[in-house]
């Protein structure tokens, strides 16, 4: 590889900050015939700070190649110095792009004529004069820790909550962290499937005709699909009264909706899997795989406007968990496709 031990010494310093400084050392000292056996190492140490393990040593051995390719990737990407963002060995560095695909993201996609709202858009008559240069509702107290998914595909659920937890907070004034699980086990009718998949607008749906949902502590988390257990799921926390779309592929007006409320959007997740921080941009594509939460936007010491994202990969992944994408982009349907599909709910 062409990368010179100082420029991938200040990677490492710069970028990959949860790396331990014995990481640091050992690629300092990796050279020719070593450098298997540090990959290996830096395998070990990676395995033991994710608290990986492997069902034998063969699937080890397999890891450890995808883990070495995926390294040599995101050191490749980070030492072109050509991006606004960067990339990290994060707890997804031992799968392949589709592995990483068919476990963390919709597998049934997103589909054009899935749930959509049929009312208006209640921010269609905001002045865009006059819209806050900034926002971020984590500053307001309406938006919960960081969550994680982890191996299920309810990503969808994860969205929809962490908006409705964002209105909730602003109609009345509690921040009320809420169950996914009981989504991914109750609302298993029309587009909405678990682990398997869903749509943020069939979720709002769900969450109205049911009468809202209750707490995550009531209704934990289990990462897998399970029993509707409908007496936990009686238990109300908050409640929605409905649901509406911000219009498609129209970035301004999901400013709007954003400068009123967080807002769930889908986004192609195909560029994800490493983002450690920065203000993504460049080319992505639009084949709508995830769902996460616009929670604010604003304007980076360089001058990129970004839209200031919640995802549900846990802390490890990302700005501790966030991730800022370029805003205002040529296609109109935004990084990612991130206008193409944004919706809220309403009280
Ligand atoms: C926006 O303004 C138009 C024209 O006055 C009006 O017909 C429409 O109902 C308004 N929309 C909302 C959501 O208030």
């Amino acid at each position: 590889m062409a990368i010179s031990k100082p420029v991938l010494l200040a990677i490492l310093c710069c970028c990959i900050c949860s790396y331990h400084s014995a990481a640091v050392v050992a690629a300092g000292e990796l050279a020719g015939g070593d450098a298997a056996a540090a990959m290996a190492a830096r395998h070990e140490r990676w395995m033991a700070q994710y608290g990986r393990e492997y069902k034998d040593a063969a699937e080890k051995a397999r890891r450890l190649e995808v883990f070495r390719a995926n390294v040599a990737f995101i050191e490749t990407f980070n030492a072109g110095g050509k991006s606004t963002y960067w990339l990290g060995v994060n707890q997804f560095a031992d799968l392949t792009g589709e592995e990483f695909r068919a476990t963390m993201t919709n597998k049934k996609g997103f589909s054009a004529n899935g749930v959509r709202a049929s009312t208006g858009f209640r921010y269609e008559n905001v002045s865009a004069d006059a819209l806050p240069a900034s926002v971020d509702w984590r500053t307001k107290g309406a938006v919960t820790p960081v969550k994680d998914q982890a191996q299920c595909g309810c990503c969808w659920a994860f969205s929809a909550v962490a908006a409705m937890e964002g209105i909730v907070k602003l109609s009345t004034g509690k921040l009320i962290s809420l169950s996914e699980q009981e989504l991914v086990d109750c609302d298993v009718h029309g587009d909405d499937h678990g682990c398997e998949g869903g749509e943020m607008d069939g979720a709002f749906q769900f969450i109205v005709s049911n009468g809202g949902l209750t707490t995550e502590s009531n209704y934990p988390y289990t990462a897998a699909d399970g029993r509707c257990k409908a007496a936990l799921a009686a238990n109300v926390a908050a409640s929605i009264r409905g649901y509406e779309d911000v219009p498609a592929n129209d970035e301004a007006a999901l400013m709007k909706a954003v400068a009123g409320q967080p807002v769930s959007v889908a986004v192609d997740a195909s560029s994800f899997q490493f983002y450690q921080g920065g203000v993504m941009a460049g080319s992505c594509g639009t084949s709508l795989d995830h769902g996460v939460t616009v929670v604010g936007y604003g304007t980076a010491s360089d001058g990129a406007k970004y839209w200031l994202v919640k995802n549900s990969w846990g802390t490890t992944w990302g700005e501790a968990g966030y991730v800022r994408m370029e805003k205002d982009v040529d296609d109109s349907r935004g990084m990612c496709g991130i206008a193409m599909q944004p919706s809220y709910p309403t009280v």
